[in-house]
């Protein structure tokens, strides 16, 4: 077989592992197989070439993706995904595995929907992808969130401050909510949760007159200007305020241990797939083993939130 491997939408750590497991699943299988540049641009421009299992050397523990990736919102219209599939029959690919989040799969479907065998695997920092438990790059972007979270809390403590934490995830809770609760942060606010500022901004009064030090608030983007709510804490609250916003440092890093095993089981079970005669599916992990969905069924699912997390944190926090 000769298979296509691309990385599409926000980057995520452990996407250089997943592609490292596909070229060299790929090759035990005698495939050839070829990185395309850039995501959907840099198949539209026919940005390929074939890897060889040194190509993908050195890069299991690097973040970011050695195939770039790109956006590429104008692979909705037909004419545009022509041109992809012009490129795949030019360069003889029998089939392309596209790693990234939502928007890839939807590209990815759209070709399927053209007679091109597609797999997608779930590589996004915000655990939005229901099919599977968890994304690539979930789990280092928590340690990531985690580690700001745990240094902020040591300045807020000292200056008596209130901190205001955003941190990513499109619309989803999952960082906000993980990262908020192992950090013990006082406050979680998500777009499941939203926002109840009078509530908010009265306990946090309430926090101060007993005297407690600090106030930890993680929110998830989305939600509101978080330095307007510092301002309005400040003003109401009796805290001092600041706000942060993480940003993406969250995208950046080494992947962690559990972000690079997923990646390689999910980058070998997609070529295996593949083996099998079986395409239009994502991979994804549930329950802790590997599983396949059609496409269109992984897109029309919504969240996976566990919803025992959210009911633990009513009692916890
Ligand atoms: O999809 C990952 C993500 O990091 C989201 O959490 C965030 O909303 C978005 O990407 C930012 O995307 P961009 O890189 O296009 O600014």
């Amino acid at each position: 077989m000769r298979i296509g491997v691309l990385t599409s939408g926000g980057d995520s750590p452990g996407m250089n592992a997943a592609i490292r497991a596909v070229v060299r699943s790929g090759l035990s299988y005698g495939d050839q197989v070829f990185g395309i540049f850039d995501g959907y641009k840099g198949l539209v421009e026919g940005k390929i070439q074939e890897f060889t299992r040194k190509d993908v050397s050195e890069i299991l523990n690097r973040g970011g993706t050695i195939l770039g990736t790109a956006r590429l919102p104008e692979f909705a219209y037909p004419q545009v995904r022509e041109l992809a599939v012009k490129q795949l029959k030019k360069n003889d690919i029998d089939a392309v595995i596209c790693i990234g989040g939502d928007g890839t799969f939807a590209g990815a479907l759209a070709l399927s929907e053209m007679g091109v065998k597609c797999i997608g695997i779930p590589g996004t920092i915000d655990n939005d992808i229901a099919s599977s438990d968890f994304t690539i790059g979930f789990s280092t972007a928590l340690n990531t969130a985690c580690d700001a979270i745990d240094k902020l809390r040591d300045t807020s403590s000292s200056h008596q401050r209130c901190s205001i934490i955003e941190v990513m995830g499109r619309h989803c809770p999952d960082l906000a909510l993980y990262s908020g609760i192992c950090c013990g942060a006082e406050y979680i606010i998500t777009n499941s949760t939203g926002l109840d500022k009078e509530k908010l901004l009265s306990d946090l009064k309430k926090n101060r007159l007993q005297g407690r030090r600090h106030a930890i608030v993680v929110i998830s983007e989305n939600v509101t200007d978080v330095y307007q709510l510092a301002q309005d804490v400040e003003e109401y609250s009796g805290y001092e305020c600041r706000a942060t916003v993480l940003g993406y440092i969250q995208r950046g890093g080494t992947p962690t241990p559990e972000d690079r095993l997923l990646a390689s089981r999910l980058g070998g079970y997609a070529v295996e797939l593949l083996h099998k005669d079986i395409d239009g599916v994502t991979v994804g992990i549930h329950h802790n083993k590997l599983r396949h969905i059609p496409l269109k069924e992984a897109l029309e699912m919504t969240s996976s939130t566990d919803k025992s997390l959210e009911e633990l944190l009513t009692k916890i926090q």
